[in-house]
């Protein structure tokens, strides 16, 4: 078990930072650049865990991926009916966008595949997928009605649906979408609140058509995508951590470099401006491709609480659990309402923040669903552990970064899973850190 010790920063943070690709992005450009007809050429793809698992699951349908460099791929992608029979079962880590998203695409082959995944995958629900797939006409086995992986698929022709979301969910409507692209007909899927669109813009800017309107995106079956060329933005919930660290300790002036900047997915910034918090130098800039990216910089500064309403939640909501980190040091009551997807993400973040931020000495509780944080807390140093969650782990290195005396969180090798270079860029703004090999 890999652990980190972290100390009370004292001096300053300071640098221009750069960020991995996101990984929303990063999957779908693998996944796109595998399903259009041509070449693709990425560069700036997140190298972490979870995209890997997507490289290597369409490797293993056939896909020619040649990897220049860890972030810079080209894809001959064999366009959406030439995909090849798994010779084994796909295996998928911790990445719950790979399995969603794969389903979808997998509900369309005329073939069977096996989806496996860690313990933490394993026991994420799928049904949210699955019974809307086997609706479509594909046959989907697995434990608990095919809520559970290893999940065993087998597609071919598909009908066209119309689905109601009962929560927001891009993996879901994502996965639907992939579906609906092999389906008789018109798909349409309807969200109650609007969850990331990279799929609608991936689908257009990858040559497909599709209807948008609110909460609805209907897309006909039986179309083609072409392969694109472009470079990924900076992943802006990785980016978070970082922004958490300029203003929390004291002095601190970080920039911030090629973030993504697509409004379903910077509730975040939207938060922090209600905090009281100023942007400097912000610029939108243009780096071609799907996607807007911005820079900005941010200086330490007095934070005041928030409060989140549960229809706020979709373009934040990787973003709470160093949120709730920000909280312990703002001003005032924070509360974030109704938060229960949250229970279902790489492991239960509710849980995972409460019990940990308790540890350090935060006033925080969960009532049902929704988090209380009072601020500004003093924080201690102690021993917390990650629960092998790449978001809990960096947000307990922030608060490590605050807390008086030493922090060690323990369990660090989940951070690879987002953010391979995580403590290289740490360093780069000249905090104290150790990690901790056994
Ligand atoms: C993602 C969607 C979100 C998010 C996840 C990535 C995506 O999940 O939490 O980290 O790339 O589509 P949900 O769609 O389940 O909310």
């Amino acid at each position: 078990m890999k652990s980190v010790k972290v100390k009370k920063q004292t001096r300053a943070l300071a640098g221009a930072l750069s960020f991995p690709g996101d990984k929303s992005l990063s999957h779908r450009a693998i996944l796109f650049g595998s399903l259009a007809e041509g070449k693709s050429h990425f560069t700036n793809v997140l190298p972490g865990g979870d995209c890997v698992c997507t490289k290597e699951a369409f490797e293993s349908l056939g896909v020619e991926i040649r990897t220049h460099s860890p972030t810079e791929l080209t894809i001959h992608g064999r366009g959406l009916d030439s995909l090849e029979v798994p010779k084994k079962e796909i295996y998928l880590g911790n990445s719950g966008t790979s399995m969603r998203l794969l389903l979808g695409v997998l509900a369309g082959q005329p073939f069977e595949a096996t989806l496996t995944g860690d313990a933490s995958l394993s026991s994420r629900p799928m049904r949210r997928v699955t019974d809307y797939l086997k609706k479509m006409g594909a046959l989907v086995e697995g434990r608990d009605h095919a809520n559970f992986a290893p999940l065993k698929i087998r597609g071919g022709k598909l009908k066209s649906i119309e689905a109601n979301l009962p929560v927001p969910s891009a993996q879901v409507k994502s996965a639907l979408l992939l579906a609906g692209l092999y389906a008789d007909g018109k798909t349409t899927v309807t969200e109650p609140a609007k969850s990331r669109d990279h799929t609608e813009r991936f689908l257009k800017y990858f040559g497909g058509r599709i209807e948008e309107q609110g909460l609805r995106v209907s897309i006909q079956g039986g179309q083609r995508l072409e392969a694109r060329e472009f470079r990924i933005a900076g992943d802006i919930s990785s980016a978070a951590f970082f922004m958490a660290m300029a203003l929390l300790v004291p002095g601190s002036a970080l920039e911030f470099k090629s973030v993504l900047d697509n409004p379903t997915r910077t509730g975040v910034l939207e938060v922090l401006k209600r905090m009281g918090v100023r942007f400097d130098n912000y610029r939108r800039g243009g780096l071609g491709g799907p996607e807007p990216a911005a820079d900005f910089s941010l200086v330490s500064q007095p934070l005041k609480a928030f409060e989140i309403k549960k229809e706020e939640l979709p373009p934040l909501i990787d973003e709470i659990p160093i949120l709730t980190v920000l909280a312990t040091q703002a001003r005032g009551r924070s509360i974030i309402h109704e938060a229960e997807e949250l229970r279902v993400k790489e492991t239960d973040r509710i849980h995972s923040m409460v019990s940990t931020l308790s540890t350090l000495g935060a006033q925080i509780r969960a009532e049902g669903n929704s988090l209380f944080i009072e601020g500004p807390t003093p924080l201690k140093g102690a021993v917390v552990n990650s629960f092998k969650d790449h978001r809990t782990a960096m947000s307990l290195v922030v608060a490590g970064l605050v807390a008086q005396g030493e922090t060690t969180v323990e369990d660090i090798e989940c951070i690879d899973t987002s953010f391979p270079g995580f403590f290289e860029l740490l360093k780069q703004t000249g905090a104290f850190f150790q990690t901790l090999t056994p």
